[in-house]
């Protein structure tokens, strides 16, 4: 990623945090099969695999522009990177109005020309459930700010609802969808996962103190936040987890205080859902606009 020189890179969050370890050590080995413990030796007991911790890349723009140029390039590259090593780009796309200055990035040059649209497949983070020309789907955002100019095959993309089913209905037709592009053995690992935050501190469709947030289980959650927020479909925090990169973009004073909370405020994952976005082997990485960082200073390590 080529920042501008007025990026920040920061410090981790000021809580005392142990250096995440992003790749386990591994547990200890057991005893070897049908080998009983000596009584006088005690035997190894696995782990519990640490949690991961909240330990975001925060880079920080003077200017929208900035930021979307900076976060087109970070999307080329890692297109690039994951065509190289697996042949494909497999993202996961969120809606919402702070992705527009990116997608609008990538469908121009030098984006149009260098991304390998062929070989790439989008899915989506979270969707609203309504039909995909409903000005609220995030479907039909994408649809008009990115996909009609890029060489994109058509069967590469994986829309997740319509409205046509109850959202936990549409929700396991999602995940079986997933589970067939995927398989089903292991988590979904996507290359890039495009996320936002509302002023709420949700991100995808995962706000404050839903038992969503606590999903273990199932990879795609179809439900109702709230009445003024109808019903949503969303990935869940082990999908979300699992991937490669996560990419936060936040942009606008209106965020500021949320991003500071976020940031640099007591731990607080249900209160603040952006918190438990800590990906067991890839980057999280929040990009912000000089307005979204207003309110935050990185702490000084
Ligand atoms: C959605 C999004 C949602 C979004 C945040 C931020 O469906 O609305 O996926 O999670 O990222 O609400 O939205 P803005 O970018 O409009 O601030």
């Amino acid at each position: 990623m080529s920042p501008s020189k007025e990026k920040k890179k920061s410090a981790p969050p000021a809580k005392p945090a142990k250096p995440a370890n992003k790749r386990s050590a591994g547990r200890p080995k057991p005893a070897p099969a049908g080998k009983k413990a000596s009584p006088t030796k005690a035997v190894a007991r696995p782990a519990k695999p640490k949690p991961a911790l909240f330990r975001p890349e925060v880079l920080v723009y003077s200017t929208l522009e900035n930021l979307y140029q900076e976060t087109a390039h970070l999307v080329m590259q890692t297109a690039l990177d994951a065509v190289n090593a697996r042949g494909r780009f497999v993202a996961a796309l969120s809606g919402g109005g702070t992705p527009k200055g990116l997608f609008q990035q990538l469908t121009e040059e030098p984006y149009l020309s260098l991304i390998p649209w062929g070989k790439t497949y989008f899915f989506w983070v979270d969707e609203r459930n309504v039909p995909q020309d409903n000005e609220m789907s995030n479907y039909r955002m994408a649809q008009e700010h990115l996909l009609s100019r890029p060489p994109l095959p058509k069967d590469h993309l994986f829309p997740m609802a319509n409205g046509a089913y109850p959202a936990d209905v549409a929700a396991s037709f999602y995940e079986n969808k997933i589970g067939k592009f995927f398989g089903r053995d292991q988590l979904p690992r996507f290359d890039l996962a495009l996320l936002g935050m509302g002023e709420d501190g949700h991100t995808a469709s995962l706000f404050p103190d839903v038992p969503q947030l606590d999903e273990k289980e199932r990879w795609v959650v179809g439900y109702t936040p709230s009445a003024a927020l109808k019903e949503r479909i969303s990935l869940t925090f082990p999908v979300l987890n699992a991937a490669r990169l996560l990419l936060l973009m936040a942009e606008g004073k209106h965020k500021a205080d949320r991003v500071k909370s976020v940031l640099a405020g007591p731990s607080d994952p249900p209160k603040y859902p952006v918190q438990r976005l800590r990906p067991v082997d890839g980057r999280l990485i929040i990009a912000l606009d000089a307005d979204a960082a207003s309110r935050w200073k990185p702490s000084a390590k």
